[in-house]
């Protein structure tokens, strides 16, 4: 079963409410939620105080990705505001197995995300410890950009190292996903999908999840 994550990076923020409410009807299966610190990536966006006025709207687990500098200081935070599941960039974490039990310590999912440039031999000592890889098919920053195909590659590696190792570990893909690019991952092994643009810039959610999802077969 693929699960299909909106991103509401690409949502109407005045309308936040109605826009997640729209893709739980929809058939989304979490709320992926973008969180950037003008730090790590160019662009500032979401912080706990959002995560906590969403929580009590939807019943979805809120996918939470966080890119920011020092994710440590706020893991806290944004357990408290509802989180189900906490990302963090390998690229941002020097004592990554630490971070992993800090999250792992508050009950909630713990994933390891890298960058189209990182590779996925990055993430091998840590992957029998985490719930979720995901794998950047952009660079970290906005919606709404080109999908880079070499990354293809890279989730092909990780789908056979938690074939080989036989993990429970989700392999999600980020950035540039449409109907076209969410085959393309899928058949490469990835079983979650987040997309921001591919659902949010149509008026008819329900339909834009599932022409992503009738594409797949
Ligand atoms: C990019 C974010 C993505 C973004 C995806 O830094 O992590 O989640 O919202 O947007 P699309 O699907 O439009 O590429
Ligand atoms: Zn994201």
């Amino acid at each position: 079963m693929i699960k299909i994550a909106p991103s509401i990076l690409s949502a109407d923020f005045a309308n936040l409410g109605k826009d997640i409410k729209d893709v739980e009807a929809g058939g989304a299966d979490y709320i992926h939620i973008d969180v950037m610190d003008g730090h790590f990536v160019p662009n500032i966006t979401i912080g706990p105080l959002i995560v906590e006025a969403i929580r009590p709207i939807t019943n979805l687990p809120l996918d939470v990705h966080l890119m920011i500098e020092k994710p440590d200081l706020y893991i806290g935070d944004f357990v408290k505001a509802g989180a189900d599941i906490i990302s963090v960039h390998v690229e941002a974490c020097p004592h990554l197995h630490r971070t992993i039990q800090h999250i792992k310590s508050h009950g909630v999912k713990a994933g390891v995300v890298i960058n189209p440039a990182t590779p996925v031999e990055s993430i091998l000592p840590i992957l029998n410890d985490i719930d979720l890889v995901l794998l950047m098919t952009v660079n970290p920053g906005f919606g709404g950009q080109a999908f880079i195909h070499p990354v293809l590659s890279k989730i092909k590696q990780v789908a056979e190292v938690v074939k080989q190792r036989g993990l429970n570990v989700e392999i999600e893909v980020d950035g540039g996903v449409n109907t076209e690019t969410a085959k393309l991952c899928v058949d490469a092994g990835a079983n979650v999908l987040v997309a921001g643009s591919a659902i949010y810039n149509h008026e008819d959610r329900t339909q834009a999840i599932h022409a992503i999802r009738n594409n797949l077969r």
